[in-house]
């Protein structure tokens, strides 16, 4: 609900459990009040807001019949730069006399229902939500002809503000944009917390946490992509907020290229959160009469800690972000030939390891890298998007209606955004690689970046994809981008330009993804970047998932899941079982921990299944089953933190239905601890009154993991490694402890759910959970009908 009080200029924009309220100043900027936990509409606010009778001493007063208010001291919706306010401004801009100077005034605003969308820019979309509506306030810089549009849609069910601006020049010359926050959001005093989330490659989304002191914390992408190095996400939380209570307030960027997300504790101790482009390659020249429209930014709010924070994220994702057929469909088990085949396979091989993902109960079959051009390694023939003629002879379509007979969905892999030198296609255009006009561009993964900000690549790309994806029958596409960017500079702009270079590629991105999922609504989509080094908001406006990260390890990619569920759901992380050892940490886990690893995103198995024992088959045949059972809820449901992993890499998390009946809840051992009592996991978002079954995924284990102690168990004279101790090894499997029990929501939310006892040295029994290092256990629950 969003309502404007005209007496007092004073702006309340509510959801369900959040209230924001700001008013217009005498002097026409925008002072917020509260933007917190939810206050009744009606009022009164009085008490929330200040007066300034007099100057601080060496402030900045705003203006000469203002001479007691400093902007440096108010809590400001926007802040451009130049009357007073030294915190970071939210805009910077320079006119034709080079002039930095801005004085930006309300002048109007409008509330209407539901959110517009900007046409070429990812947004948020209202959809059945009757309850969003949109404010929108002008403000002017009249001396300089210059106009802002600041725009909060309120998604009041998620407890979201979307918050966008737009700057308009209507001046007779030109004006440069050389910073643009999407959001500003001033706080007053902390103490504040603040929560990024960091990596890199193979093990991205790890979680920093840390108290905000004067001056400024800032995460940045110039990468040219969002970047694993600093996911574009910001929580904000008072010191004592835990998962559970407290205030959070999570912010995120719909946006895919360079951003700059910061907060800014001031000398008088109110903090600054700002996320927009980042300034360092930017600038924007705006000719008279034209308009920059600002990427998205999300904040929600919780004050009952991060977890709803994150939940409330999730249901943003999963029903105002994620668009198209597949949006709310259970998302298939798939085969993927990366990591069981690289570069080399033909038609031949695919077939059979389609029938081999068939016979597993699989159902997508996926031919990753390697099917094209001459790609039989990473230094050519990006850019040909037309099948291997030594591969695959008769081209796609002859492999995928194979595969689609045997019942099975066809997908692929491409990179569109890159070109090899080695290609036709950089032979024939070499014009199109980003590269600057004195040096040789640099190569990343042996690969160039091709020009998206060029209407001309841009059709090229359409139209191959186009091609290619008419060719066979196609129901998945992987669209990866394996690079940075770098020699940021294009032939098609003025030297004054090229700072609009970034985000000029960016938009052109949206552009050929747009038409690509306009012409093809029925194919399932998915994001990739090296793993996530664009897993954004901006990208889930067209793709329906997202690939976290080419570390499938079973100990760090929980861990990985962690840190993605700030901000990401479930329902979009592509998550493999891989081949052990596993191929990034070269770590041996067991075939059910990489499962339980994998099972609470969207499943695939990327190993090589012609090559699985007798033993190994029988899980996977499990696994599947059992996933396919349970797999609406851990793709949908709500998703709880229950453990945040600590040194010994332990952690667990929870998913519970939307309606209770069933929840999912895994606890990940991380490294075996010598003689410890079992453990308790204390579960959320259950229904106290309901008595739930709780069962234990069942797992088994071959001997392997137990060497020469074998012996000790099995009557048999087995030699360790030898003829018979693999025979048995390969086919033998010995069940794991799988409790089953019955126990009230209240009581799995207090005492907690009882862990089964670890190995402690001492030998097997029933009771014991015979696993080692990197054991999980799986339990689902499910609610008892009353009789
Ligand atoms: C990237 C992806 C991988 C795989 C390879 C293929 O690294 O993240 O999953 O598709 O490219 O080259």
């Amino acid at each position: 609900m969003i309502t404007f009080d005209a007496d007092t200029r004073r702006f309340h924009l509510a959801g369900d459990g959040f209230s924001h309220v700001f008013r217009i100043l005498e002097t026409g900027q925008l002072e917020c009040l509260h933007f917190g936990a939810r206050l009744d509409p009606a009022g009164p606010f009085e008490a929330l807001e200040r007066s300034f009778p007099l100057a601080y001493g060496s402030t900045t007063a705003v203006d000469a019949t203002h001479p007691s208010l400093s902007l440096d001291l108010v809590r400001l919706e926007a802040s451009p730069w130049g009357r007073g306010d030294y915190r970071e401004p939210s805009l910077i801009v320079e006119d034709a006399q080079g002039d930095r100077t801005s004085d930006f005034r309300y002048t109007g605003h409008r509330i209407v229902d539901g959110k517009p969308l900007c046409p070429g820019v990812p947004g948020l979309y209202a959809g059945n939500d009757a309850g969003v509506e949109t404010l929108e306030i002008d403000m002017e810089d009249r001396p300089r002809g210059l106009k802002l549009t600041l725009r909060y849609s309120v998604f009041p069910h998620c407890d979201a503000e979307v918050r966008w601006v737009c700057v308009s020049n209507s001046a007779q010359g030109p004006a440069r944009l050389l910073s643009v926050s999407s959001l500003n959001a001033d706080f007053g005093p902390g103490p504040f917390t603040l929560t990024t989330l960091d990596g890199a490659w193979i093990r991205e989304y790890g979680v920093t946490r840390a108290p905000l002191v004067p001056g400024a914390r800032e995460i940045t992408s110039r990468r040219g992509v969002s970047s694993a190095a600093h996911a574009p996400f910001l929580l904000l939380e008072e010191p004592d907020t835990t998962e559970t209570s407290g205030n959070a307030w999570a912010f995120t960027l719909v946006y895919s290229g360079n951003h700059r997300c910061r907060a800014e504790v001031s000398p008088h101790g109110l903090t600054r959160v700002q996320l927009g482009l980042d300034p360092l390659h930017f600038s924007w020249t705006l000719a008279p009469g034209e308009s920059f429209e600002s990427p998205e930014a999300v904040v929600v709010l919780s004050d009952r800690g991060r977890g709803p924070s994150s939940a409330k994220l999730h249901t943003l994702v999963r029903q105002h972000l994620v668009r198209g057929p597949w949006r709310d469909q259970a998302r298939p088990l798939l085969a993927n030939t990366w990591e069981s085949f690289y570069f080399q396979f033909n038609a031949a091989k695919l077939v059979s390891a389609a029938q081999k993902a068939k016979d597993r109960g699989l159902e997508l079959f996926v031919v990753d890298d390697g099917w094209f051009g001459k790609r039989d390694d990473d230094t050519s023939s990006l850019g040909d998007w037309i099948p291997d003629p030594k591969k695959l002879p008769r081209g796609l379509r002859p492999v995928a209606e194979k595969i689609k007979k045997l019942g099975l969905l066809f997908g692929i892999w491409v990179e569109p955004e890159m070109v090899s030198q080695n290609s036709d296609l950089a032979r024939s255009h070499p014009d199109w690689i980003v590269q600057g006009p004195s040096h040789q561009p640099s190569p990343g993964r042996n690969q160039q970046v091709l020009d998206l900000t060029r209407p001309e690549v841009r059709t090229h790309l359409v139209d191959a994809m186009t091609r290619l994806l008419s060719s066979a029958p196609i129901d998945y596409v992987k669209w990866d981008m394996n690079r940075n960017l770098n020699d940021l500079w294009s032939p098609s702009f003025s030297p004054e330009r090229q700072g609009e270079f970034a985000h000029r590629w960016v938009l052109g991105l949206y552009d050929v993804v747009g038409q690509i999922t306009t012409r093809f609504p029925g194919i399932l989509f998915e994001n990739c970047a090296s793993g996530g080094n664009r897993s954004d908001w901006g990208m889930l406006a067209y793709f329906h998932q997202t690939w976290l990260s080419d570390d499938t390890d079973a100990a760090e990619r929980p861990i990985i899941q962690h840190g993605a569920s700030f901000f990401l759901p479930p329902s979009v992380w592509g998550a493999h079982v891989s081949a052990g050892p596993n191929h990034q940490v070269l770590r041996r886990t067991s075939l059910e921990a990489r499962f339980d690893a994998a099972a609470f995103g969207l499943v695939g198995y990327e190993l090589d299944l012609a090559v699985l024992t007798p033993a190994e088959r029988t899980i996977i045949d499990k696994q599947v089953l059992w996933y396919k059972d349970l797999r609406l809820c851990l793709q949908f449901g709500t998703y709880h933190r229950l453990v945040a992993p600590g040194a010994n890499k332990t952690t667990a998390c929870l998913t519970v239905s939307s309606d209770k009946t069933r929840a999912v809840a895994a606890w990940f051992g991380g490294l075996a601890q010598p003689n410890v009592l079992p453990q308790t996991l204390v579960l959320r978002g259950l229904d106290p009154g309901a008595v739930y079954k709780v069962e234990a995924r069942p797992q088994a284990t071959d001997i392997r993991p137990f060497g020469d102690l074998i012996k000790q168990a099995l009557p048999l004279p087995l030699k360790l490694n030898g003829v018979l101790y693999t025979l048995v090894a390969d086919r033998y499997l010995m069940p794991l402890e799988a409790p089953v029990f019955r126990a009230r929501g209240d009581l799995l939310m207090t005492a907690g759910l009882p862990l089964t006892r670890p190995f402690h040295g001492t030998g097997a029994a029933a009771g014991i959970l015979l696993g080692g290092d990197f054991t999980s256990q799986i339990f689902v629950l499910t609610q008892e009908v009353s009789p």
